[in-house]
């Protein structure tokens, strides 16, 4: 889990309102990361304190660990045909609700059970408010490992500034948990992170962004100004 304690209570008070999102029978998309981690622990508390019954669908081993150490009965993506809800974290909102993930390089699973969810709640502290996608992260880009150049180039053509991610206490690239490379990609505030978007999607080798437009349903919060979660509702 990545750390970023003094936004710590923020995520737990998003955290926290996303779990009261779920209701009994639902099927649901469980996300990664440090926010996440307090909707999943609340989950956990309410179906062993409030009989709560629901099953998720895990977005990275991590998660899968977690869901386990919390008592919540899994269902693997590949035997579901749909969701209910999904709640998972976000590296950067902007205004419209779209959002950048793969912080944690989860986001190709991450970006499938969001698509597969009826409803898609994206959680965050107030600092991953922004407004441009891409101003404080670069974009994650999931890469087939032997397409790992030619996709460096094309992102270079695209106006990008491409960097493989490393491991941490490994070494050489980080491998995510389906075995494949990650380029995290700068882009300046003149690139269309929709064309980018579009084009990486119509290069062989690329298999996921962490581009998700168009994607929340709401956003929930957590604000520092009074201690509370503020929902964002995408206008569609
Ligand atoms: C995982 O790959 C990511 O998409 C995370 O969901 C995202 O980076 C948010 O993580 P935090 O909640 O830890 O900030």
């Amino acid at each position: 889990m990545k750390s970023s304690k003094s936004n710590d209570a923020l995520k737990q008070l998003a955290g926290r309102a996303a779990a009261k999102l779920v209701t009994d029978g639902m099927l649901c998309g469980m996300g990664t990361g440090s926010t996440a981690h307090f909707f999943i622990e609340e989950v956990g508390r309410r179906m062993r304190e409030e009989g709560l019954r629901i099953a998720g669908v895990p977005t990275s081993f991590q998660t899968r660990i977690l869901c386990q150490q919390n008592g919540i009965p899994l269902r693997d993506a590949q035997d579901c045909r749909a969701i209910d809800l999904a709640v998972d974290g976000a590296d950067e909102v902007d205004p419209d609700l779209n959002v950048t993930k793969g912080g944690g390089a989860a986001h190709t699973m991450e970006k499938l059970v969001a698509s597969m969810a009826s409803q898609f709640v994206v959680i965050v502290d107030e600092s991953k408010l922004v407004s441009r996608l891409g101003s404080t992260v670069a974009i994650p880009i999931e890469v087939t490992v032997p397409a790992i150049g030619y996709v460096t180039e094309v992102v270079t053509r695209l106006g990008g500034q491409p960097r493989l991610r490393m491991g941490v206490n490994k070494d050489g690239p980080l491998v995510t948990d389906n075995g494949q490379l990650v380029i995290d990609a700068k882009f300046g505030p003149d690139v269309d992170l929709r064309e980018v978007d579009a084009r990486l999607h119509r290069t062989p080798g690329v298999v996921e962004t962490g581009l998700f437009f168009d994607m929340a349903t709401k956003v929930l919060v957590g604000v520092s100004d009074g201690m509370c979660v503020r929902t964002l509702v995408r206008k569609v």
